[in-house]
């Protein structure tokens, strides 16, 4: 009998940065593919907002709903034995103050089971963030391009080019750090500006296009599985084509339905 995995904790993450040591992030959606991912070892499933994009083919993820990740975030829950599943938190759930903020987070944490959730934005939230962890709620930060407000950024573009919005991003880092966060996702920055914020901080950074000196990684699952083969971006490195497997897999199927050729004797009942 081989014994139960020991979950991931937050307290891990920490030491796994004092350690060297990378820590490994994907987006998941679901109980199925948090078996897969668990199983092959990743540190940490993001239910990222992403979900409404991905699976839901919204275009952008503001109108990704709280009762949305709450169920996404318990199927993926179901899935995962060792892994520390993290909720993003959806679009104004946590922005109009830190009482509603620890009711719906408070919520997620409750009916879901995960050990986390993910807010976006700096030292403009820390109160919130502080207001979360005094009441045992651990906290993901995410800077940069935060897809949230990318109406006000004004596209998907990389961010902290400049020496002002790199300035402010360093001080949001700061302030995320001072404020109780557990790790902070920094999304499409210049690597030698996340390298800087890794080293300034105590808690890891997890890179999403913000090169290779993060203390871990994040990809959207269903990119790099090259599953959403619509999605391009310099930052993402396909592992697998999966899209052209499965219409290659549905396309026989189909000429086998049609030919009569599926089902054989094989797969049928005699009586
Ligand atoms: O929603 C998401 O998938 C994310 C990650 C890419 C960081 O926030």
């Amino acid at each position: 009998m081989t014994d139960a995995p020991k979950p991931v904790t937050v307290h891990d993450l920490l030491k796994m940065k004092q350690a060297g040591e990378r820590i490994v992030v994907l987006t998941c959606y679901d109980a199925l593919f948090a078996r897969l991912l668990d199983a092959s070892g990743v540190d940490i499933l993001l239910v990222g907002d992403s979900v409404n994009q991905v699976l839901a083919g919204a275009e952008t993820t503001l109108s990704a709903t709280l009762e949305q990740m709450i169920y996404h975030t318990k199927i993926v829950r179901r899935g995962a034995e060792r892994a520390l599943v993290v909720c993003d938190m959806p679009f104004l759930t946590y922005q109009v103050s830190p009482a509603e903020a620890i009711r719906n987070c408070g919520r997620v944490m409750a009916e879901t089971g995960c050990q986390g959730v993910k807010l976006e934005g700096g030292r403009p939230i820390a109160d919130t963030v502080r207001a979360l962890v005094d009441v045992g709620i651990p906290v993901m930060g995410h800077l940069g391009l935060t897809p949230q407000s990318v109406h006000a950024l004004g596209g998907y573009r990389v961010q902290g080019r400049d020496e002002q919005t790199a300035e402010r991003l360093k001080g949001d880092a700061q302030g995320l750090e001072e404020a109780g966060a557990f790790a902070v996702v920094l999304e499409l920055i210049p690597a030698p500006l996340a390298s800087q914020i890794s080293k300034a901080l105590t808690i890891p950074t997890i890179g999403v296009g913000a090169g290779p000196a993060c203390d871990g990684q994040v990809l959207v699952l269903h990119d790099m599985l090259g599953l959403n083969d619509r999605f391009n971006a310099k930052f993402v490195k396909r592992y697998a084509a999966l899209a052209q497997e499965v219409r290659e897999a549905v396309a026989l199927y189909a000429a086998e339905v049609r030919e009569g050729r599926y089902p054989g004797p094989e797969h049928s009942f005699a009586k």
